[in-house]
């Protein structure tokens, strides 16, 4: 399976892609969605600022400017308010999502973060759950190569 789990700065990863867990305004903020962009250089928020935003459970595509990767696919996670607002469903489309894009745009490498395990509060195991099932199942009829990055300490 051309799945791994590693410890990183996604912001290091030599890969196509990397994935930003955004907020819906696209315009950066805390997190690893300030390491993306303090690591890419302003022309990223730059290009950011022309994308009208994104919708949670969407993704959007940018250039990845000084970043190894080539491209940064923003996606917006849900805000966990308990479980019971669709969370789920909105996570699994932002890997669903992220994927299709990175497909499309011919892509074989692509690292994601832990999408709404950090200052959105979705739980670590359910998270977790959500990336390894919707990512693994995607790779059942899509040739790529994706990495799941865990940031820091043992969370
Ligand atoms: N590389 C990989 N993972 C990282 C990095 C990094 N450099 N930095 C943090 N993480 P969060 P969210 C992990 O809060 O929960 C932003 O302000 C972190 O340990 O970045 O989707 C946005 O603008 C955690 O496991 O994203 C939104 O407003 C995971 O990335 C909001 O936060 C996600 O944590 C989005 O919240």
């Amino acid at each position: 399976m051309p799945f791994e789990i590693v410890r990183n700065d996604i912001t290091k990863m030599k890969v196509d892609a990397i994935v930003n867990a955004a907020n819906s305004s696209l315009l950066g903020g805390g997190g690893v969605d300030g390491a993306i962009h303090w690591a890419a250089g302003p022309e990223l928020l730059r290009e950011c600022m022309t994308l009208g935003g994104c919708n949670p459970g969407e993704a959007k595509i940018t250039g990845g400017y000084r970043l190894p990767a080539k491209y940064v696919i923003h996606t917006v996670g849900p805000v966990w308010h308990g479980g019971n607002f669709g969370e789920k469903e909105l996570l699994t489309a932002c890997y669903r999502h992220s994927l299709e894009l990175a497909s499309a745009h011919g892509c074989e490498t692509v690292a994601f973060p832990m999408i709404s395990a950090g200052a959105y509060g979705y739980p670590w195991d359910e998270a977790m759950a959500v990336a390894v099932d919707t990512i693994t199942q995607y790779l059942n009829d899509h040739d790529l190569t994706v990495y799941l990055v865990i940031f820091g300490r043992a969370e």
